[in-house]
């Protein structure tokens, strides 16, 4: 009888070969798919035992080997791809087998991807894969969404893949449709958000206290040991000590500042926008990677506008008040993030339960921190609070260190160093703590010139005014 495989996976790049060692290595066959032979062959060589691991250029060949109901998964890049991997799979699959795409697909895209392969008897699950080519290779954090009773047919597979967190593995079924996708979404637009504040705080580290690499990367680690400690804290330190290999000195100082992206943190801003939370130090990380891409007309406009001469802070004083402000505006992050996530769950009815999603950030992805320890115990103690700042756990640790944000903004303001994130966090922080903000003054003008009415504080109902 013709040998069949626990798993497949279509899309041997890094990624996707990766992943498939990985299951692999956790006692489970798979078979991987590529029309690209030198990836086949590369795979077929890294895998070695055949009877574990194989693949082939061919479709057919590929489904054939495949035990029912099939567990297909997609690494491919998101996008019109999808689909056409998808439409080629079709013809070849069964009633009952599974499509997972472990891509990072806009959320609507598999919304419409499940709705039509379920009229095919086809079930489609969106599963984001966080952790890069080394998570998938060791232990990712995977956000699956989907059919719920699907599931359970590669839940096994999954929670022996994914990264272990304390024992407990770093992957958990989130909701139907495109929940997975969705949550993956709104990680990276953490993920920007976090991004851009550490950028920040070095640029205030150097700028404002005269840091070189070899001191950046002593005090993110030391940072790393502490309540920052998180995977990008932990790369950053290592990053500031890599040489050049072109050149003399550290290649971060030879780094073009223009940062890509591929769109997952625009589209968690645009999705906000959609449902009407504010996620501000997300939209801050997005306009901060457009505004570096501008590089020329910086390079013009520094020439034309004088700047305040630095004056520099002492280095134990910015080291205490730049751990501070970073926990803060790390904090802010997360929280933005997770309101957003509660909002859509409503909005799309995808039943999210937020401390499951804290949990399965803990490990493997690229978000991961301590701090998410504490978000999940806070959603376990309050699974509907709508925002950590109004969770009683964290009330603490953001009354303790908003003062230092303070310092760093009007310092920074004073001085002429952009710090965008944690200002935007700052901002919002004041302004989600007011009871009573002058948007009343909006609601006025908004009247006066268009009729548009306004409610008022001492009477219920709808009013205009002939101003
Ligand atoms: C992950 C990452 C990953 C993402 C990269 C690049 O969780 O492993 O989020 O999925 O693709 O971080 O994203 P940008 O190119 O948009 O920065």
């Amino acid at each position: 009888m013709e040998r069949k495989y626990d798993f497949g996976l279509i899309g041997l790049g890094v990624m996707g070969r990766n992943f498939i060692l990985n299951v692999a290595d956790n006692g489970f066959t798979a078979f991987g798919h590529d029309t690209d032979p030198e990836k086949v062959n590369a795979l077929k060589g890294e895998g070695g035992d055949l009877t574990k691991v194989d693949a082939s250029t061919s479709i057919k060949t590929f489904v054939n080997s495949l035990k029912q109901p099939r567990k297909i998964m997609l690494l491919v890049p998101a996008g019109k791809i999808v689909d056409t991997v998808i439409e080629n799979l079709l013809p070849q699959i069964d009633r009952g087998d599974m499509i997972i795409d472990g891509g990072n697909s806009f959320f609507t895209d598999t919304d419409r991807r499940e709705a039509h392969l379920e009229t095919r008897g086809i079930f489609f699950f969106g599963a984001g894969v966080s952790g890069g080519a080394e998570g998938a290779r060791k232990g990712p954090s995977i956000m699956p969404g989907g059919s719920k009773s699907a599931y359970k047919v590669v839940q096994p597979i999954f929670e022996a893949v994914a990264a272990k967190y304390q024992g407990e593995p770093c992957v958990a079924y989130l909701g139907p449709k495109s929940a997975g996708n969705y949550v993956k979404m709104v990680h990276n637009g953490i993920e920007y958000g976090l991004m851009q504040l550490t950028s920040e705080i070095y640029d205030l580290l150097q700028k404002g206290g005269n840091y070189n690499n070899d001191q950046l990367h002593h005090l993110f680690k030391k940072w790393n040991e502490g309540r920052l400690q998180s995977f990008l804290i932990e790369i950053s330190s290592e990053i500031f000590l890599q040489k050049d290999d072109q050149g003399e000195g550290r290649l971060i100082d030879k780094i073009l500042d223009k940062a890509k992206q591929k769109g997952t943190g625009k589209w968690t801003s645009q999705n906000a926008m959609d449902l009407g939370i504010p996620i501000p130090t997300i939209d801050m990380a997005v306009s901060m990677r457009e505004i570096s891409a501008l590089k020329d007309e910086r390079i013009k406009a520094d020439g034309l506008y004088d700047r305040p001469q630095i004056e520099s802070m002492a280095q134990e004083e910015l080291e205490k008040l730049t751990e501070s402000a970073l926990y803060f505006a790390f904090i802010i992050t997360y929280a933005q993030g997770l309101h957003q996530l509660s909002e859509a769950s409503k909005d799309y009815a995808y039943q999210l339960n937020m401390a499951v999603i804290a949990k399965i950030w803990r490990a493997g992805c690229i978000i991961r921190a301590g701090l998410l320890a504490d978000i999940a115990t806070a959603f376990e103690a309050d699974p509907a609070v709508p925002n950590l700042l109004l969770s009683p756990a964290f009330i603490e640790k953001v009354q303790g260190t908003v003062a230092s944000a303070r310092t760093l903004v009007a310092y920074a303001a004073k001085n002429g160093i952009p710090l965008p994130g944690l200002a935007a966090s700052l901002t919002y922080f004041d302004a989600y703590t007011a009871s009573r903000l002058p948007l009343n003054l909006i609601q006025a003008q908004r009247d006066y010139f268009g009729s548009h009415t306004y409610e008022r504080l001492d009477k219920e109902g709808i009013f205009h005014t002939e101003w």
